[in-house]
């Protein structure tokens, strides 16, 4: 079976608060029916998270009473969006089905530490193909505040990646695929310097150096972004990799890479994006 994390910034605008990208998500639920494939979804938050999450320090945890309404409102938005996303695969005869993980999932400190893939294991085998996103969920940490007093952490965000990173864990996973906005992993930004080269392989040591050299990374950007840049989302990636699983970074944005990369065979040497190694 398949795994998958489409990021936040295909699916949605980055640059405008709550603004969904019903084109792209159109086209790659499309090929994502086509390959008829076992499959279970991650799907990021994008400007449906982001924003607000950063605005009022959510990935911190609790530090002030008006927090409290925020986190209730990102939990709405980035359901909203997983409706959007669910309506997209249902439509071109996916059997999608939406799991929200501030309803089951638990931090402790910003890690997660209660997750049920169970759930997932029985719709996949049922049949039908999960999807679950980036969230807010309760977080039962303590952390000492700036003066040095104790504080509860009461809630965190769940990145897309850290679910895909647990699902890849305990899923009989063939193969990881995360889904960005540039071809896969350059040896610097791609998005500010043209020269950039695209790596066909990565590992974890050459990574942390082209960010210590040129703070690159694949889809690196100034927007308000709570779960890291680059170098904490290939995270998941690397951990998935040294346990032996097959794990790539493509690109959504152009047509067939996605279906491409979902199908059975080996992804040779035409193919463009980023093999994850350890
Ligand atoms: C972030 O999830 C969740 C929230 C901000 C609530 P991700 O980190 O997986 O989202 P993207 O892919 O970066 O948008």
């Amino acid at each position: 079976m398949k795994l998958l994390k489409l990021g936040g910034s295909i699916i949605t605008d980055r640059d405008k608060p709550c603004t969904f990208r019903p084109e792209n998500a159109t086209r790659l639920a499309k090929e994502i029916a086509a390959a008829e494939c076992k499959i279970a979804i991650v799907h990021g938050a994008g400007s449906f998270g982001h924003n607000l999450a950063h605005d009022y320090s959510l990935h911190k945890g609790y530090s002030e009473d008006s927090q409290i309404p925020i986190v209730a409102q990102v939990q709405r938005d980035v359901k909203k969006l997983n409706l959007m996303i669910l309506e997209k695969l249902l439509s071109v005869g996916v059997r999608a089905v939406g799991i929200a993980p501030s309803s089951h999932a638990l931090n402790d400190n910003k890690l997660l530490s209660k997750f049920d893939t169970d759930q997932f294991k029985v719709y996949i085998k049922e049949g039908f193909v999960p999807v679950s996103f980036g969230d807010v969920v309760l977080d039962v940490g303590v952390y000492r505040n700036k003066e040095g007093m104790k504080r509860e952490m009461k809630f965190s965000i769940l990145s897309g990646d850290q679910i895909l990173e647990e699902l890849g864990k305990k899923l009989q996973t063939q193969r990881i695929i995360s889904v960005t906005d540039v071809d896969g992993v350059f040896d610097s930004n791609p998005k500010t310097n043209p020269n950039a080269r695209l790596l066909k392989t990565v590992t974890r040591k050459q990574f942390l150096q082209i960010c210590m050299d040129s703070e690159a990374g694949s889809d690196s950007t100034e927007r308000p972004d709570v779960t890291g840049a680059m170098e904490n989302k290939l995270e998941a990636l690397f951990n998935l990799a040294d346990l032996g699983k097959e794990c790539w970074v493509i690109n959504g944005l152009v047509e067939g890479r996605l279906l491409s990369a979902l199908g059975n065979e080996p992804l040779g040497e035409t193919f463009i994006g980023t093999r994850v190694i350890s």
